[in-house]
């Protein structure tokens, strides 16, 4: 099977730098290779890390407290169309990152796709120790990064300059968490409100990964034929800081490494997964950033079925 890998190397939906790096040091530890040798054909996008730099606006002052709106706008604008190219051709697509605002993108692109080949619904599987749901008014922190899913799912009504092109394209009960442990207020106001399935580290704890990722592919599988295609957007901060510690936003109490990895495994056994965010991993912070880098890496190997025996 192909492969099409988009590097995301942006920085623009939060405010520490370094989130960019996280395509250069994945790539360095050898991933295309890595899939390569689980005999896919990878084809990089544009053959290069994509730093989106060239179409940044030259300025972009804050809306309210919304951080560079029209940068993180114009970089999921272009992300959008390189993925859709990628999964109109029934390429698996692999999008590496840079920070969580590009799942606007991703997931704009790859719906777009699903619909069209398919004629039915994306479902998407959020692993986070955030909900990432803030509309640009609920947000505390004015960073986008915590805001994507609220474009997606449309919550907004009134639009915000360079982000006025986003389609909602995802519905509320196609959209499912697992791993949540650092949620806001608001965010858990709207999680209620739309009645969002969520399996926060409480559900983990309570019945085992095993359960809750079964749980979680159970709910996706409630209309038509129990089928339909998956995109896994893996926040690399819902593993536990003891095991990825390089990331922007690092809250305790997270997935295991068994934990992650059995999620990714899982997917792939269900035969319908068809996009991949890695998202969030930060080579600037902490001491080892390569442990960070290398579990991103093996969790995209599980994802695409590398398997343990
Ligand atoms: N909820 C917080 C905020 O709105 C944190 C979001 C963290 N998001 C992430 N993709 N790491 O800023
Ligand atoms: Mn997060
Ligand atoms: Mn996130
Ligand atoms: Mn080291």
């Amino acid at each position: 099977r192909d492969i099409g890998v988009t590097c995301v190397a942006f920085s623009g939906g939060q405010p520490r730098e370094g989130v960019d790096m996280g395509p250069e040091y994945v790539l360095k530890a050898n991933l295309i290779q890595q899939l390569q040798d689980m005999n896919f054909n990878v084809m990089l996008t544009d053959n290069k890390i994509h730093t989106y730099k060239e179409f940044f606006p030259e300025s972009d002052q804050p809306i309210g407290i919304v951080k560079r709106p029209r940068t993180v706008g114009v970089v999921n604008k272009i992300l959008t169309k390189q993925v859709y190219s990628h999964a109109k051709e029934g390429r698996l697509a692999l999008q590496i990152g840079g920070d969580h605002s590009m799942a606007i993108g991703t997931i704009s692109g790859m719906s777009q796709a699903i619909k069209e080949r398919f004629g039915r619904d994306l479902k998407v599987i959020w692993v986070d120790a955030h909900a990432d749901i803030h509309t640009v008014e609920s947000t505390e922190s004015g960073n986008l990064h915590g805001m994507p899913l609220s474009f997606l799912l449309g919550l907004v009504k009134k639009s915000i300059e360079g982000l006025e092109w986003i389609e909602p394209c995802l519905k509320p009960q196609n959209l499912t968490y697992i791993g949540l442990r650092d949620v806001d207020k608001a965010e858990k106001e709207i999680l209620k409100k739309y009645n969002i399935k969520a399996f926060s580290m409480h559900e983990i704890d309570r019945y085992g990964i095993g359960q809750v990722v079964d749980m979680a592919i159970d709910y996706l599988s409630q209309d038509g034929d129990g089928q339909g295609p998956i995109h896994l957007s893996f926040d690399i901060d819902a593993l536990d800081p003891s095991v990825a510690a390089s990331t922007g936003t690092p809250v305790r109490g997270g997935l295991t490494f068994r934990e992650g990895h059995y999620i990714c495994e899982a997917l792939h056994k269900t035969g319908r997964l068809v996009g991949l965010d890695m998202v969030e991993v930060n080579p600037a912070i902490g001491n080892h950033c390569e442990d960070t880098v290398t579990v991103g890496c093996s969790l995209i190997r599980a994802a695409f079925g590398e398997s343990l025996l």
